[in-house]
C-alpha cells in the first residue's frame, strides 16, 4: 500500500494543475492511471491528448474529453510517470512500452510535470534503457547497438518493436546524443532534464515537490 499511496497522491497533486481550457498530454502507467482519476473528480473543461491507447481508452471511460495529436500545435502540460529519476533530473521512462509518443507528447508541452513514487529515486540512472526500433533492419540495428534485448511485447502503435538496452548509463548525455544517432532507433527512453518542468513525488505521507526546469 505504501508505493501506491505514494503514487495516488503525487497524481492528486498533479491532477490539481488541470484548469478549464487547458490542452493536456497524459502519459501512460500505473501512476498516469491514479492521475486520470484525480482529473475526472475534479471534471475540468480540458482537451486531452493521450500517450497511448491503454491511456487513451482509460481517460474516455472516465468521462475525459481526448483528441486525436495530429493537429494540435502545442499542448498548455503534460503529466507522466518515469521509471528512474535522477537528481539532477534525468529520467528513464517506457517500462510500459508508450515512449516515443510520451516522449512527444512531453516535448509539446510548456510544462512536463513528471509524477512518481519514491521507489523511482535513483543517485544514478541504469539499464535497462527502453528503445523504439524500426522492423525494418532490426537485427543490424541491434548488432549496432551491442547490449540491447528485444522486449517480448506487442509493438507499439506505430510498429516499433520495443527493447531494452543494457549497456552502461554512466553519462546519460553521451548514451542519449549515440543512440539517437543510431541508424533504426525511433526513440530511446532517456529523457533530459531540459524537458522536465517539475517531479512531484510521494514520498511516505507527503508529495515532494522539485522544480527542474523553467515553466512559463
Ligand atoms: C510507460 O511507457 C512509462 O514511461 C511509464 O511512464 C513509466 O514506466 C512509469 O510507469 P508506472 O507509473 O506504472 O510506474
Amino acid at each position: 500500500m505504501g508505493v501506491e499511496g505514494e503514487k495516488r497522491r503525487a497524481a492528486e497533486a498533479a491532477g490539481e494543475l488541470v484548469e478549464d481550457g487547458m490542452l493536456v498530454g497524459l502519459g501512460t502507467g500505473t501512476t498516469v492511471a491514479f492521475l486520470l482519476v484525480a482529473i475526472a473528480r475534479r471534471a475540468p473543461t480540458a482537451v486531452f491528448v493521450a500517450s497511448s491507447p491503454r491511456t487513451e481508452q482509460a481517460a474516455r471511460t472516465l468521462g475525459l474529453r481526448v483528441h486525436p495529436f495530429d493537429a494540435i500545435e502545442r499542448l498548455d502540460l503534460a503529466i507522466d510517470g518515469a521509471d528512474q529519476i535522477a537528481p539532477g533530473g534525468w529520467l528513464i521512462k517506457g517500462g510500459g512500452g508508450a515512449l516515443t509518443r510520451e516522449k512527444v507528447v512531453a516535448a509539446a508541452a510548456d510544462r512536463f510535470v513528471v509524477i512518481a513514487d519514491a521507489t523511482k529515486l535513483v543517485d544514478a540512472l541504469h539499464a535497462p534503457v527502453p528503445l523504439e526500433l524500426s522492423p525494418f533492419g532490426l537485427a543490424a540495428t541491434i548488432r549496432r547497438l551491442g547490449a540491447c534485448d528485444v522486449r517480448n511485447a506487442p509493438a507499439s502503435p506505430d510498429g516499433g518493436v520495443i527493447a531494452d538496452y543494457r549497456g552502461p548509463v554512466t553519462a546519460p548525455g553521451e548514451l542519449a546524443r549515440l543512440l539517437s544517432a543510431t541508424p533504426g532507433v525511433i526513440a530511446h527512453g532517456l529523457f533530459e532534464p531540459e524537458l522536465v518542468s517539475e517531479l512531484l513525488v510521494g514520498v511516505g505521507a507527503t508529495v515532494r515537490h522539485t522544480i527542474i526546469g523553467a515553466a512559463p
